[in-house]
């Protein structure tokens, strides 16, 4: 029997596909071809992003933790009267669970907002929070926006509120989508609350291609599994085998890109994305950029939506960075 719940869950999975058709058409047809790399997470393609934080060569998962370690308690005496934390992609909540955890002898009880399209990372990272004594957990499976602005429209009348965006993700926005998007953060908020953003600096670039091109593979899996995900969901024919995984440094605009390249022509065939085209040898598919930052970056970038610097945290093995900025 259909209940009402399971019946508005297909139908929000059928727009889901509809919207990835429509993203693989779009992108596909561009001039080089990509695909957003919000597609790489797929269940298999999450379970390998988490594989390549334990990677050595990959230091921005253990870097933040060493600061988040360091500076928890840091973090509750520079927000006092914190009564809200809204997590932006938790993903296991472990990171969440140290920060609180570490701040344990300045807080008082807190909400916790978790928010996150994938519904397996909200059940993840509230079962880490659960033992946690003093913290409420709410769940807002949405975007990333209207989370931020569900948050908002139940904004405490006392205590403030702490954003965290953790895991250099703010990378992973364009330019004008990362100002944007620090814009929508300081909109949720109130005077003095206050924002927690983990951002990945420049380093040496063969520091930069091991971590993107890692010696054991699973980087370059997480990448051509983006070519898998679409066989499977949108009938397409991508034979895997004939697309290498590519990272590249690029200097002046400060990204790592991540590229699939046919190692030969390719004739590809997407039926739900009603598109086919031929791809010629060496042509890519471009899938992801990471943005690294000078700290001066981060700091204007946020000055410009409103935020001013309280402090920020710099591991200098990793050469990452965590901002604590208050909203004025
Ligand atoms: C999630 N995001 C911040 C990762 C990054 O470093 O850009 C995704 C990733 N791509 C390749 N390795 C990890």
């Amino acid at each position: 029997m259909t209940t009402p719940t399971s019946s508005v869950q297909a139908t929000s999975a059928a727009n889901t596909i509809a919207q990835f058709a429509s993203d693989v058409r779009y992108y596909m047809m561009l001039e080089p071809r990509q695909l957003p790399s919000r597609y790489l997470y797929d269940p298999l393609g999450s379970a390998l992003f988490d594989a390549i934080c334990w990677l050595p060569w990959y230091e921005i998962t253990r870097a933040e933790r060493r600061l988040l370690g360091a500076h928890a308690a840091d973090v509750f005496r520079c927000v006092p009267s914190l009564s809200t934390i809204v997590e932006l992609g938790p993903g296991s909540g472990q990171k969440l669970r140290m920060l609180i955890e570490g701040g344990d002898s300045h807080r008082l009880p807190v909400d916790v907002h978790l928010v996150d399209v994938s519904h397996d990372a909200l059940t993840r990272s509230t079962q880490t929070l659960a033992s946690l004594a003093g913290v409420r957990t709410i769940t807002h499976e949405q975007t990333y926006e209207a989370g931020l602005e569900a948050v908002a429209a139940r904004a405490p009348d006392q205590g403030r509120t702490l954003v965290v965006f953790l895991g250099s993700n703010i990378g992973n926005f364009d330019p004008p989508d990362a100002h944007a998007f620090c814009r929508a953060i300081r909109a949720a908020l109130a005077p003095g609350d206050a924002l927690l953003l983990g951002a990945d600096l420049i380093k040496p670039e063969r520091q930069l291609l091991l971590a993107y091109d890692d010696p054991l593979g699973v980087t370059a899996a997480f990448n051509r599994n983006l070519l898998m995900r679409i066989n499977r969901e949108l009938a397409g024919n991508f034979v895997i085998e004939h697309f290498a995984h590519r990272a590249i440094w690029n200097p002046s605009a400060a990204r790592v890109e991540m590229r699939l390249v046919a190692d030969s022509r390719q004739h590809v065939s997407i039926a739900r994305a009603q598109i086919e085209f031929d791809m010629s040898a060496d042509e890519p598919i471009w899938t992801e950029s990471s943005y690294k930052y000078e700290a001066g970056d981060v700091e204007r970038m946020l000055n410009a939506a409103s935020f001013r610097l309280n402090t920020h945290w710099t591991d200098e093995t990793a050469q990452f960075a965590l901002f604590l900025v208050d909203a004025v």
